[in-house]
């Protein structure tokens, strides 16, 4: 996929959110034979947040899209599309994006999910870019979002200290100005999928044995792991920066998938960059999958690192196995988001009032149930207790 002539997509909001609770390398050293020394040294990571009860990806996801809605000055109302990139949905069934398009209220939104695990956002922000430029929709936010730490064995020190909780979102609007995502590479081998999986599915009878034995939850194979992440970085980001006609020095800051600062050092070293050029945050959220390109790419602009007209590289590789990279031309630094306080008013009280009517549908649809029910004069039938959507 690359340049396409006269339309564009632009990435016009951002923003972010991970549970309060904060765990640390030495809080982790107290459950399990780990310590902070080793996981420090072998992948940089020094703290993760882990959801709450009553934290979910939903949850965590509709802190992040209000944030970036905020900054692109847009009700949610006007969205055309909630794309959620996880591996790590609330349900099998309703899809995670539908909860978070209720929950802002994007009344006018279709929603689906798109699970490449940790490849996810780099693969919604490419199929969004890709349907704003063939003018199917003009609004889209992307959210890559996930509860990590929920399919965790926590007996399993090769894992789980590596993970955590997060969620972090993209607006992308349709624009006639040049710029906005340029290019995207995207790239699966399903051979490698047993290297690192997560059994959770129909396939594996979820019983309690299953799950006390772990099969349910997260494994992987480190090394074999390490090994295609750091090949596949260099290459994936040599193709994007290709196919939008770029050399590599005109990239400006690769924020990739938040792994292992390790992985970042060889890639750094066979892309010829120097180590501040490839942003890492790893240290503060482990790796949170989908969500980790979206928090990397908050926190660089919050320190001033991206700046508007820069060429930045978003590259994620992971279960699958699957990879991607984009390519954006950055399009609006922090400093050129601010809005008139009657602009952000107006937005509030738009914001509410979508709030307000998705909640009156839902209201309305129980009213309706509970009428039908009355009407039918009968206890539900076969129906009884199967909740909304019974005929
Ligand atoms: O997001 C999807 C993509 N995922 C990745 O990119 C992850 C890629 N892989 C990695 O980042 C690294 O392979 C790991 C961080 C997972 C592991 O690092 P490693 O250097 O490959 O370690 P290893 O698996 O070779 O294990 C080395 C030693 C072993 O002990 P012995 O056999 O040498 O005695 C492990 O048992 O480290 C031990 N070990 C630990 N020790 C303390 C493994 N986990 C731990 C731990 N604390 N948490």
């Amino acid at each position: 996929m690359s340049e396409s002539g006269g339309r564009y997509a632009h990435i016009t909001g951002w923003g972010a959110h991970v549970p309060a609770r904060a765990v640390t390398n030495q809080d982790l050293s107290q459950i399990l034979p780990t310590s902070d020394a080793w996981i420090q040294e072998r992948t940089g990571i020094v703290e993760r947040h882990i959801a709450e009860e009553g934290e979910y990806t939903s949850t965590m996801a509709i802190h992040a899209g209000r944030q970036a809605l905020k900054i692109a000055n847009l009700d949610p109302s006007v969205l055309d599309l909630v794309i959620c990139a996880t591996s790590t949905p609330d349900y099998l069934m309703p899809n995670t994006a539908s909860l978070i398009q209720d929950g802002l209220g994007a009344g006018n939104a279709a929603a689906f999910d798109l699970n490449t695990a940790c490849s996810g956002f780099v693969y919604a922000v490419s199929v969004a870019a890709g349907l704003i430029k063939g003018g199917l929709y003009e609004r889209i936010l992307v959210i890559g979002a996930e509860s990590m730490s929920r399919v965790m064995n926590w007996s399993d020190r090769s894992t789980c200290v590596l993970f955590g909780d997060g969620a972090g979102a993209v607006v992308l609007e349709a624009s006639d100005r040049p710029g906005g995502v340029l290019s995207s590479k995207l790239g699966s081998d399903g051979s490698g999928g047993d290297l690192l999986m997560v059994g959770l599915g129909t396939r594996l009878p979820i019983t309690q044995d299953s799950v006390a034995r772990g099969e349910t939850a997260m494994k992987m194979n480190g090394q074999q792991v390490f090994r295609f992440a750091t090949r596949i970085m260099s290459e994936a980001t040599k193709e994007v920066t290709a196919l939008a006609g770029l050399q590599l020095a005109d990239i400006d800051l690769i924020v990739p998938h938040q792994a292992n600062t390790r992985i970042l050092e060889v890639a750094a070293k066979q892309l010829g960059f120097a180590p501040g050029r490839i942003y890492s945050n790893v240290h503060r959220y482990g790796n949170t999958s989908a969500a980790s390109i979206p928090l990397a790419l908050v926190d660089a602009l919050s320190e001033g690192r991206i700046r508007a007209g820069d060429h930045i590289v978003f590259v994620g590789f992971g279960g699958g196995l699957t990879w991607g990279a984009c390519l954006v031309e950055w399009s609006f630094g922090p400093q050129d988001r601010h809005w008139s306080a009657s602009q952000r008013a107006l937005r509030w009280i738009r914001d509410r009032l979508a709030r307000v009517k998705g909640g009156l549908h839902a209201l309305d649809r129980k009213l309706a149930a509970a009428g039908r029910g009355r009407r039918k004069g009968d206890d539900g039938g076969p129906w009884r207790g199967l909740g909304p959507g019974q005929p």
